[in-house]
């Protein structure tokens, strides 16, 4: 039989390769055809990866530091809407904690990605723009530095990131405070994750044996380290009690590395080398089915706990818990307050009403928290009646990140030597 091959050659002795070179591609074929069905299973199969992006700036308040006007957070929807319109977003809702001007964003471009975080960065300079037209106070306040480059972490806001895999349902919890800093979430990280008379589910939920893990950064020396609860729960708390300097970053649960928990840890005195303004953090907790059920992460705030922050960025002040309506700073320029916010993350967006608007719950708007309230009106009374004395007034190490520091060097030459 004579057949013509590719190259060109005729004759008998050629069949063989030709049988040959017929196997082959009809091999290369069936193998195709089968990656082509392996890749669409694993299409239909694969879990959606969606990403909640919480993104916070102080760009400016009314009357002092305490709250962001309207005008603001008008240009935050009027931005993230046009954004959710071109495809950038899925989803948004725009909040404020205080004097911050807070972004909560889910998309599927995933953690730190550029276009995202340049979307919050050009509402920021926007919303400082207005700010400074109104002449409003503290106009761009967290805006350190210009020219950005793909990232705002290092630049003035603060960021918290989770990228996830949805679940079948997959609730979560905002946190959001003001006049304080990221470490204030060490005390309830540790309560919501690690202490089992906080979180009923540690130690009946056959889904959270093995406890959890947490990321906990040095924000001094910039440097991180992970310890795993029950196990290491000692050397947890010798790192997390000082708030200041340890902030609990992330939380993965143990058995399987689900990530649960997402902390900003912006130190701005760091980034701009003084003080400037206290660095207010948003966290994203993300609970039930095998993680610590809604109740048992509002439950570390039944009751008010003390946090860094306050006037000046320089006190010890009890947090308060609410609604979005009480959130604004006033007495002392505080008390520090936390506002949190339930949502579902469903199909890569939050879950929303038929008209599209994302359903929120305000979840400190709610009278089990009125105890909380009172006890820290209570206590603040009792620490301002202190006045400029310690323990009400932050330690004098910190203190050197304020502008204590510049009040005492005018002291420096009326020291005389004492007699020993
Ligand atoms: C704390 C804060 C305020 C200001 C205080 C003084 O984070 O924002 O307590 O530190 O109102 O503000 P200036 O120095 O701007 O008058
Ligand atoms: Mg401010
Ligand atoms: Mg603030």
């Amino acid at each position: 039989m004579n057949i013509t091959l590719k190259n060109g050659i005729y004759g008998k002795a050629n069949t063989k390769a030709h049988l040959f070179e017929k196997v082959r591609k009809s091999f290369k074929i069936l193998l195709e055809k089968l990656h082509q069905i392996l890749r669409f299973r694993r299409l239909c199969k694969m879990p959606e990866k969606t990403t909640v992006s919480v993104i916070k700036c102080d760009v400016g308040s009314l009357a002092g530091h305490h709250t962001v006007p309207k005008p603001l957070l008008d240009i935050g929807e009027k931005s993230l809407k046009k954004a959710q319109k071109s495809g950038l977003i899925n989803s948004h809702y725009v909040f404020h904690a205080g004097d911050d001007l807070e972004l909560l964003m889910v998309h599927e471009k995933g953690e730190n990605n550029p276009e995202i975080h340049k979307l919050a960065w050009d509402t920021f300079l926007e919303a400082t723009e207005k700010a400074k037209s109104l002449k409003l106070y503290g106009a761009g306040q967290d805006i350190l530095r210009t020219a950005f480059s793909g990232n705002v972490r290092g630049m003035g806001p603060g960021v918290a990131e989770m990228e996830i895999e949805e679940r079948g349902s997959d609730p979560f919890v905002v946190f959001a405070a003001d006049k304080t800093e990221p470490g204030a979430f060490n005390y309830p990280m540790f309560k919501i994750f690690a202490d089992p008379s906080n979180t009923a589910g540690l130690v009946i939920d056959p889904g959270m044996a093995g406890g959890f893990k947490f990321e906990v950064l040095d924000v001094m020396e910039n440097k991180k380290v992970v310890l795993k609860c029950p196990e290491e729960m000692y050397d947890l708390i010798a790192l997390i009690g000082t708030p200041g300097r340890y902030v609990v970053s992330h939380v993965w649960r143990a058995r399987d590395d689900l990530i649960c928990a997402a902390t900003s840890t912006t130190k701005l005195s760091l980034i701009a080398g003084k003080y400037v303004g206290k660095d207010d953090p948003v966290s994203i907790v993300r609970a039930q089915y095998g993680l610590p059920a809604l109740g048992e992460i509002l439950v570390p705030f039944m009751h008010t706990y003390f946090v860094e922050g306050w006037m000046r960025g320089s006190h010890w002040g009890p947090l308060m818990p609410v609604g979005l309506k009480d959130s604004k700073c006033t007495a002392f320029d505080g008390p520090p307050r936390i506002v949190a916010l339930g949502f579902q993350v469903s199909h890569g967006k939050i879950a929303s009403d038929d008209s599209g608007d994302p359903l929120i719950s305000d979840l400190f708007d709610d009278p089990a928290f009125d105890l909380a309230r009172r006890e820290a009106v209570e206590y603040a009374v009792a620490l301002r009646r202190m006045g400029e004395f310690e323990p009400a007034r932050l330690s004098a190490e910190i203190m050197e990140y304020t502008t204590l520091p510049k009040v005492l060097e005018k002291l420096k030459d009326k020291f005389v030597k004492a007699e020993s």
